[in-house]
């Protein structure tokens, strides 16, 4: 990212909760500096005290980038601030989940260059997929400044129309969840399996977290990793034939859990 021209405009945060903490904290490591970031958060952590970033002061008159970090229940009331900057050169990048670039238009101007973006909590650790989607307004030099920021805290990807963004949600957005969730059950059989509880929760999450990276790394397709650690009638064949199994395996298992989480970003965005 070209930190120098954002260190010149002045970049506005406004919320820094747990996604704002995460990619103020890699922008910071990236260079740029405290002095050209401007944070509104009515209960700044401590760590956030400590940066030494302007905090609820009062803003530039024409920063480079206004990036929302609220609740999307928060957004009517925190939005309006922000109106004076719509319509002009300042380049809005939300990652709220749930609150359409229409709404956002609706507020600041339709003039307005706007990112609408999707980031998930693995940006905590710099390991997040953020997928992003621009207004008519947001010219190819804004999505590149909006990957930039946003691969402070892990890798970006573009869609091709805003309403890929549910399922981004279903997929990405809301995956750490799932995830989790494997580690907890993985463990949990374990334990029933006579395994001592710490045990068995290390050893469930290093394979996650193993597996992940392997299947990152790799050059074979996650299928062909599967594949190769299957010795016909050996144990992992054994735990397959159950986890693969159409009806009650994984398959339809996630399909229901994605479609659920994409109905649900539909339904949010719908209002
Ligand atoms: N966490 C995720 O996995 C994830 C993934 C994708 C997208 N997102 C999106 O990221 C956004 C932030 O999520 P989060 O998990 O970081 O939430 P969060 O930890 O609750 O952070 C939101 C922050 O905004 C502050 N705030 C509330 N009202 C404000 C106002 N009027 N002006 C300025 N700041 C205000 C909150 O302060 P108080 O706590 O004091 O109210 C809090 O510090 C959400 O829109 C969410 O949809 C999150």
């Amino acid at each position: 990212m070209d930190m120098q021209e954002i260190a010149a405009r002045g970049l506005v945060l406004l919320g820094c909760g747990k996604m704002g903490s995460a990619m103020l904290a890699g922008w910071l490591e990236g260079g740029l500096p405290a002095a050209s970031v401007w944070v509104i958060d009515p209960h700044p952590s401590d760590w956030l005290k400590g940066t030494g970033v302007h905090l609820n002061a009062e803003l530039p008159k024409a920063p480079g980038i206004v990036l929302i970090a609220v609740k999307p229940q928060m957004m009517g009331e925190a939005l309006p601030t922000l109106q004076s900057y719509g319509n002009g050169q300042t380049l809005f990048i939300s990652v709220a989940a749930g609150t359409s670039i229409a709404t956002f238009q609706d507020i600041l101007g339709a003039g307005t260059p706007i990112v609408r973006a999707m980031p998930n909590t693995p940006a905590a650790v710099g390991r997040g997929i953020t997928a992003i989607i621009g207004n008519a307004h947001a010219a190819p030099k804004d999505l590149k400044r909006a990957e930039g920021l946003l691969q402070a805290v892990g890798q970006t990807v573009r869609l091709e129309n805003e309403g890929q963004m549910d399922a981004v949600t279903g997929v990405s957005g809301s995956g750490p969840a799932y995830v989790f969730h494997l580690i907890e059950t993985l463990a949990a059989a374990g334990e029933a399996q006579g395994l001592p509880t710490e045990l068995a929760m290390q050893l469930a999450k290093a394979t996650v977290a193993g597996a992940g990276a392997l299947a990152e790394a790799a050059e074979d397709s996650p299928g062909q990793l599967r594949v190769n650690v299957t010795s016909p009638n050996g144990t992992t064949q054994a735990a397959l034939e159950v986890l693969m199994d159409e009806q009650d395996g994984f398959p339809a298992l996630l399909k229901r859990a994605v479609a659920a989480a994409t109905d649900r970003s539909k339904e949010l965005s719908r209002g």
